[in-house]
């Protein structure tokens, strides 16, 4: 049996297991129902003995929450709701001790309009150089509309009006004016920023809206209909005036500069919703180390589908010598067991309207194929991203009281999208309790009332659990890992087999009839198999072939 030895310190990052924590819904330590900075520290022994490699940290800087937290007053300081200063340096602490890698979230595309410089940009009035470092214009029709028909992530005009009259450029709500990164004095403002965070000790940098930054806003701005801004990119508009510009690779390049000055060098991971293709470009040897890969997420749970995505992904980072990404779930998307429950062509929008009832979901199976997408992820060359509760097998809540949606989405699309709530219900700890152990009183969204059942407590108990199936994953995937080469031995149709260099042969089955699996070990399986060598429909399993 080959056991690999782990990469070097300062390549950690190419085949590392990293969890995203989105702060509000972890874990409460004071009682009011919002997730905070100790609740993170109390829990991070649980995250180690998960097996993790590191934790990324959605944004807990001040912020009015107008989109949980991705609207940043101030980027230096933290939310008294989420925290202090000293309460992140105490979970840093605490998570190098224990050996977790800690990456906080940057969100460089816009700021609050709570942020000093709005305030000051719209104070200062028409012209000024606080106003220079948004983007604001004149309306056309004598100043009553809007300069242009964009429109908004998250729905309603791009543009909104300020007192005297100009109009200021936002791309998701209006509370989150976008900032003008050809002026500057932002680049030189960021550039502070992270080395405030690098000199606390951070491990890296999640970078929110990476493709967004650069802009051309040459006059005339174009018209651009429907699809103006679209967040996943899902349009054919090539030179595209705000995504994905070739202007943002400079930045990156000076970004990456600083994170080399640190050692080990310190790491950035793009948000990039961009085209096929395009991806490599963010993690070229001197700009970022890695993006996520939406592909992988975006692919239904179809054999010859995942394989190309797997194929492409590798070319994709290989050809720039960069390593791949996995991501199944993120507190943007609906929760992977729940797409994998829905027909593949369903509408996630839909179905969240619907409150989860059309079209129906099958959740069984969706839990089945999540164990077994869990097993196929954690196989690949490359670096896997895991969101909070995937390791507890959580579902979406669809079925959320709208009094508690919170996620911007459903006010700007006049009720017509609930948004992303029902991926960020708090985390189930305990079988029992006011919000089953998140802290001790309810929730700022309420738990399903069967997720006792489900908690991290009642499955750590239980050998058929998915967090078991983790944690087992997770020590092995340290061993077996191996270098970032993969060889297929069955590329459909049907299932999937792959082998690495270790020896580990991980394999499959999309399929119907039962996959007979190659000689070797038992590692391990998504499902039980009771000492049988067929791999039944929608499981996978790890066998060690040497
Ligand atoms: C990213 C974040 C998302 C946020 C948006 C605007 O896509 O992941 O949660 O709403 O950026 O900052």
């Amino acid at each position: 049996m080959t056991e690999v030895a782990r990469t070097p310190a300062a390549d950690w990052w190419r085949q590392a297991t990293i969890y995203e924590i989105y702060v509000r819904s972890f874990a409460d330590s004071d009682g009011d129902g919002i997730g905070d900075l100790p609740g993170i520290a109390a829990r991070l022994p649980e995250l180690a003995d998960l097996g993790i490699d590191a934790v990324w940290l959605t944004p807990f800087y001040l912020s009015p929450m107008a989109d949980g937290g991705y609207d940043v007053a101030d980027y230096c300081d933290v939310d008294p709701t989420l925290g202090s200063l000293g309460d992140f340096d105490a979970l840093l602490r605490r998570a190098h001790e224990l050996g977790l890698k800690v990456i906080v979230d940057i969100v460089p595309n816009h700021t609050s309009d709570q942020h000093a410089w709005f305030k000051a940009a719209v104070a200062d009035g028409v012209g000024s150089a606080a106003r220079a470092r948004y983007i604001f214009r004149d309306g056309v029709d004598g100043g009553a509309k809007p300069p242009t028909d964009w429109l908004a992530n998250f729905g309603g005009p791009a543009w909104t009006q300020v007192d005297d009259g100009q109009w200021y450029l936002h791309m998701f709500t209006p509370e989150q004016p976008d900032l003008n990164w050809s002026n500057p004095e932002i680049g030189t403002e960021f550039e502070l920023i992270l080395r405030f965070w690098l000199n606390r000790g951070v491990d890296g940098f999640r970078i929110d809206v990476a493709h967004g930054m650069a802009k051309n806003l040459t006059e005339p701005l174009p018209a651009l209909g429907i699809h103006a801004v679209d967040r996943q990119l899902r349009y054919e508009v090539v030179d595209h005036p705000l995504w994905d510009r070739d202007e943002v690779h400079e930045i990156f390049r000076t970004w990456r500069r600083i994170l080399n000055e640190y050692s080990p060098p310190r790491i950035g991971v793009a948000e990039a919703w961009v085209m096929p293709g395009r991806r490599a470009r963010y993690i070229r040897h001197d700009e970022l180390h890695q993006a996520f890969n939406f592909d992988f997420l975006q692919t239904v749970w179809e054999c010859d589908a995942l394989a190309d995505v797997v194929d492409s992904s590798l070319t994709e980072a290989g050809a720039v010598g960069a390593s791949p990404t996995w991501v199944l779930s993120n507190h943007d998307v609906v929760r992977h067991p729940s797409r994998y429950a829905l027909p593949p062509d369903a509408d996630t929008v839909e179905w969240l309207l619907s409150d989860g009832t059309m079209p129906k979901a099958d959740l069984a199976l969706g839990s089945k194929r999540a164990r077994a997408a869990a097993l196929l992820m954690l196989a690949l060359p490359g670096s896997a991203y895991l969101y909070q509760g995937e390791e507890l097998g959580l579902h979406e809540v669809a079925d959320i009281e709208q009094r508690y949606l919170a996620d911007p989405t459903w006010e700007r699309s006049g009720h017509q999208d609930k948004g992303r709530d029902g991926s960020r219900v708090p985390l189930p700890w305990e079988p029992t309790g006011p919000s089953l152990g998140f802290g001790s009183s309810t929730a700022w969204i309420p738990q399903p009332p069967d997720w006792g059942a489900i908690s991290r407590t009642s499955q750590e108990s239980d050998a058929s659990s998915i967090l078991d199936l983790y944690k087992a994953t997770l020590r092995l995937r340290q061993q077996f890992m191996g270098d970032g080469q993969l060889r297929w031995l069955h590329r459909g149709p049907g299932h999937l087999a792959f082998a690495r260099s270790s020896g580990l042969v991980c394999v499959v089955n999309f399929g119907e009839a039962a996959v007979e699996l190659p000689a070797g070990r038992l590692l391990v399986a998504s499902q039980r198999l009771d000492g049988s060598r067929q791999l039944p429909a929608d499981t996978a399993a790890w066998i060690l072939t040497n």
